[in-house]
């Protein structure tokens, strides 16, 4: 896969700029028979809302290259509704970390709770499938600058994972 640079002049981007929100009711084609959301449904809305940050930054197309470990916390149901919010922690070269957060909301009792959190990796690729490399991001609040230096640590961790999975293959 070629590599295209990016313009010299392209501006830093904030992660404020990325942050993205997404929300589904949940309804019974994506139900178990218990009623309750299919966790794969659920990680396909965090991939679309992971993918809305990421492509905010990248403004191009990008695809998935990994999702960390996800946990399940709380059951959703029928009618509830699941919101999604999502943000780029870092950008390395031509990847980005993206951390999605999922919380339930009962609309009848405004009850609302936290069921999964997942961080992503995201290439930016341009319409001849070539991998861009990316601006770079600015954390500007404390939060996003905790998220941005423990984000090395984890890309370590899962490149070795990769490097594991490869090997096993
Ligand atoms: C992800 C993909 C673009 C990587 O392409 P590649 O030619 O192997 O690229 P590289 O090894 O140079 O990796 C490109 C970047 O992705 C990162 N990366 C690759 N695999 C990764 C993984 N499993 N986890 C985290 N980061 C990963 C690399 O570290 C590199 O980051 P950097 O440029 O910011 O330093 C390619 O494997 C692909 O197209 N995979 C399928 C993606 C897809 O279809 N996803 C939908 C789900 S099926």
């Amino acid at each position: 896969m070629n590599l295209v640079e990016i313009k010299s002049d392209e501006p830093v981007r904030t992660v404020r700029e990325t942050q993205s929100e997404y929300a589904e009711i949940c309804l019974p084609n994506y139900t178990n028979m218990l009623g309750n959301m299919l966790g794969g449904h659920v990680m396909h809305l965090v991939d679309l809302c992971g993918a809305i940050a990421a492509m905010r930054h990248a403004r191009c197309a990008v695809v998935t290259a990994s999702i960390d470990q996800m946990t399940f916390l709380h059951p959703i149901h029928i009618g509830e509704l699941v919101r999604l919010k999502s943000q780029v922690n870092r950008v390395f070269r031509t990847s980005m970390e993206v951390g999605v957060k999922v919380w339930v909301e009962n609309l009848q009792t405004t009850a609302i709770r936290h069921t999964s959190s997942a961080y992503l990796t995201f290439v930016a690729l341009d319409a001849a499938n070539n991998k861009v490399l990316l601006p770079p991001i600015e954390p500007q609040t404390e939060e996003d600058r905790r998220r941005y230096l423990q984000a090395a640590d984890r890309r370590a961790y899962r490149l070795a994972q990769k490097d594991r999975t490869k090997s096993t293959g």
